[in-house]
């Protein structure tokens, strides 16, 4: 059998609110059409025409820029809708690119929750149509699907034209929908637009094969949450925490301890080894390694980066394309900005931020640092409140630091500058000069004290 599978996504998405085409929302961080694609290239189709026009230049930029999948530019067929007339009009689009023979999958570009086994169990050969149908507890807004008193369905009927007793029915329309391409070719230019929405319906097709005596077969689909189509940033929301808690679940059939799955969000692809436990409030973005036996405290992000053995990411720490060694422990309130590379046993503390640096193993910045475009060596302690100061106005430059070295506190390292090992920073020094291996430096103006001093404004003292 080919399948030919086609993706309605021309539709403007007036209920979003939003200037961005709605099949481009994100969904776990990714446009919804990406995983829309992701679970069609699973069944292996033929082609796969997606159906654009609002925002159409957008759309395609993006699949071709950013869609990962092999071979894409062979199997998609971009076919355009210039005037979104409705759902029927979208399909008849895209019917002269389609092989007669084959069998012709629909689906919504708006509904990315679809699993493949589902789409696959819809996609059946022969003159029948196969409709994917979902009984809800809140139909409202969905196509309603009618059935004659002897169960058979007969037609669909829309939200906006259903009478009182129809709404009252459950069983609703996903158009996630099969049938062949010969009789769909026949069908479509039979619709019309007098209806609610004055648009060509393409659930009309349902009442055009029954004329005919196609059969028309309704799927149950296996599990409601699969279905829901995004018209809202309410549905949106919604679809969010179900993929949200499918990738939770998933991540806890393979060891993870995720203390509460509602509150955790992997917008991207995590790894995890094995005994991790992650608290709440987690956001984890891009791509995300974490080896074995790590802990992630609550209201943390990490975004593109590594997390090696044992390390305990403390609270509200924000990790960015950083690699980070075995056994460290970051936080609370660390800033890990990108191209930072931490050795094995690093401490970074609190209100640290640290850019584009390599920290080796064991070196500590525990408190209220500013550490950038720095090199620092092997069992180094950097003071509270030291300052790579890496910015002239103009360039950066670099702040290099051996091993075993110790910047006092509230130092402040006039870059670029060298600090050879076991060097020792005076606290409170401003560095401006290399410093040899060592050496002791120390820039403090002399204290001056007064005795017996009292400011000579305060009277009757
Ligand atoms: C549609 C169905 C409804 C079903 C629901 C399931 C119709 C008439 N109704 O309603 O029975 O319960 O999906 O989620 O089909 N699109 C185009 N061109 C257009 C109009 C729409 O490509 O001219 C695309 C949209 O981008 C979207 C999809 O078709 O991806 C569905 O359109 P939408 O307006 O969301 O239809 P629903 O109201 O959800
Ligand atoms: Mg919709």
């Amino acid at each position: 059998m080919t399948v030919e599978v086609i993706i309605l996504a021309a539709g403007m998405g007036k209920r979003m609110h939003s200037t961005l085409p709605k099949v481009l929302h994100p969904l776990g961080g990714r446009p919804m059409l990406h995983h829309l694609l992701d679970t069609v290239h699973r069944i292996r189709p033929d082609r796969v025409h997606i159906v654009v026009g609002h925002g159409k230049g957008h759309v395609i930029e993006n699949i071709e820029n950013e869609y990962p999948g092999d071979k894409k530019e062979s199997l998609i067929n971009w076919v355009e809708q210039t005037e979104q007339k409705g759902t029927g009009h979208a399909v008849l689009q895209a019917i002269p690119a389609i092989d007669r023979s084959s069998t012709v999958l629909i689906l919504n570009g708006d509904t990315p929750l679809l699993e493949a086994e589902t789409i696959r169990a819809v996609c059946r050969p022969g003159n029948t149509l196969n409709l994917l149908t979902a009984n809800l507890p809140d139909p409202s807004g969905m196509g309603r699907v009618l059935r004659d008193g002897d169960g058979n369905i007969i037609r669909i009927v829309e939200h906006k034209d259903a009478s009182e007793s129809e709404k009252s029915i459950s069983e609703t329309n996903t158009n996630c929908m099969s049938t062949g391409a010969a009789c769909l070719a026949d069908w479509l230019p039979l619709l019309d637009d007098q209806n609610a929405s004055k648009e060509f319906y393409l659930t009309d097709i349902i009442a055009c094969a029954v004329n005919e005596g196609v059969p028309v077969h309704g799927i149950p689909a296996p599990d409601i949450l699969e279905i829901q189509g995004i018209n809202s940033k309410n549905d949106l929301e919604r679809a969010e925490r179900i993929y949200q808690a499918r990738l939770a679940g998933k991540l806890m059939s393979q060891g993870v301890t995720i203390m509460d799955s509602s509150r955790f969000d992997l917008r991207g692809d995590g790894q995890f080894g094995s005994d991790c436990i992650v608290d709440v409030n987690v956001v984890l973005e891009g791509k995300v390694v974490v080896r074995d036996g790590v802990r992630i405290g609550p209201n943390t992000v990490i975004r593109h980066s590594t997390i090696g053995d044992g390390c305990v990411i403390e609270a509200n720490s924000v990790i960015d394309s950083a690699t980070v060694g075995k056994k460290c422990v970051i936080g609370p309130f660390a800033r890990i900005r990108p191209d930072t590379v931490l050795g094995d046993r690093v401490r970074i503390g609190n209100f640290v931020e640290v850019k584009k640096s390599r920290i080796g193993d064991g070196s500590k910045v525990s408190h209220l640092s500013y550490i950038g475009d720095s090199e620092i060596g092997s069992g180094t302690n950097i003071g509270a409140g030291v300052v790579t100061c890496n910015y002239d106005g103009t360039h950066k430059h670099p702040t290099t630091i051996g091993n075993h070295a110790f910047i006092g506190s509230g130092s402040q390292l006039i870059a670029p500058v060298i600090i050879g090992d076991g060097a020792t920073i005076g606290a409170g020094s401003t560095i401006t000069r290399n410093v040899g291996e060592d050496s002791l430096a120390l820039s403090r103006v002399p204290q001056r004290s007064k005795e017996q001093w009292k400011p000579h404004n305060k009277k009757g003292q």
